[in-house]
């Protein structure tokens, strides 16, 4: 793995915890220079600490991604301090677990603002750079959620639906110009995120490090789309787009929705 990322120079948002942050850990230790992005310094900063350890460049960008213009500060940053930008991975999310007859607008309309408007906002300040540049990678945390609808996560699953077409349609409109872009869709992942639900044996949570792999493999190859983990995942997606019905019966046998511990459900 050492040095398959050596002098690439990336941007990461969500960068402070769980996935974001495994990978900009896991991507420093292949070689490359990582601005890490996110709203708590602390963590940040814990963050750059352990790239550091790894002989690797660091910096910092405080950002939230529903500010437009503070994302376009942060891709100033990270291009001017980190001498030039190869990979912006839109990774920052937030997940809300409720039935959907006890949501309310508002609720569904701050996850859309973080998941999808937030994850846009990365985009258009990136996409001129990388234009201009006519190569570089986009790469974005969608989720399973944003292939197959779990209950009970109606205003999640309609963030993720609604990434997962923006980057399809990006993803071809952008290749001729010589941008890569990536789509990241893990199942049940070991974060803070969904630490109160539990998931069944056969469906268990996996590491953070397994989305990090990923990421990476999906960037060198130039990969369209990467299912974590690779068989359950294209099962449920094979199953669901051969009749709605097996989809639902898989999701069901299969306890996908998990079982909240907080009993916030
Ligand atoms: N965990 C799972 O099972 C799972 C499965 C599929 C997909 N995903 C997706 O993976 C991504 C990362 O999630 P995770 O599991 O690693 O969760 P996490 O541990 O809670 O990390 C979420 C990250 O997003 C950042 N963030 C949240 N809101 C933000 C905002 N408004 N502006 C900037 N940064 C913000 C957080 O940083 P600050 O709080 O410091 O800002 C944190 O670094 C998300 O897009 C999530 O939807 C997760």
């Amino acid at each position: 793995m050492k040095q398959r990322m050596s002098g690439m120079k990336v941007a990461i948002t969500g960068a402070s915890a769980g996935i974001g942050r495994a990978t900009a850990v896991m991507m420093a230790k292949c070689g490359a220079d990582v601005a890490v992005i996110a709203r708590n310094r602390k963590l940040l900063d814990e963050v750059a600490e352990e790239i550091r350890a790894e002989g690797r460049k660091a910096v910092v960008i405080e950002a939230d991604v529903k500010d437009g213009e503070k994302m376009k500060q942060a891709v100033e940053t990270a291009v001017n301090e980190l001498g030039g930008l190869d990979v912006f991975y839109c990774n920052a999310g937030v997940y809300l677990r409720c039935p959907t007859p006890d949501l309310t607008m508002e609720q569904i309309r701050e996850v859309m603002e973080v998941n999808y408007f937030g994850t846009l906002n990365c985009v258009y300040a990136v996409l001129p750079y990388f234009l201009e540049k006519k190569k570089g990678s986009i790469v974005a945390t969608c989720s399973m959620d944003g292939k197959k609808g779990v209950p009970p996560d109606a205003a999640y699953v309609g963030s993720k639906f609604a990434m997962n077409g923006f980057f399809q349609v990006l993803r071809q409109e952008v290749k001729d110009q010589g941008i890569h872009v990536g789509i990241i869709c893990p199942a049940r992942v070991d974060t803070r995120m969904i630490e109160n639900v539990d998931c069944p044996k056969i469906t268990p949570k996996f590491s953070p490090d397994k989305v990090a792999e990923a990421v990476i493999k999906c960037v060198l190859k130039k990969k369209k789309e990467m299912l974590v983990p690779y068989f359950s995942c294209h099962l449920l997606t094979w199953g669901d787009s051969l009749s709605p019905t097996l989809g639902d019966w898989l999701v069901k046998i299969n306890k996908l929705g998990g079982t909240d511990t907080a009993g916030k459900k």
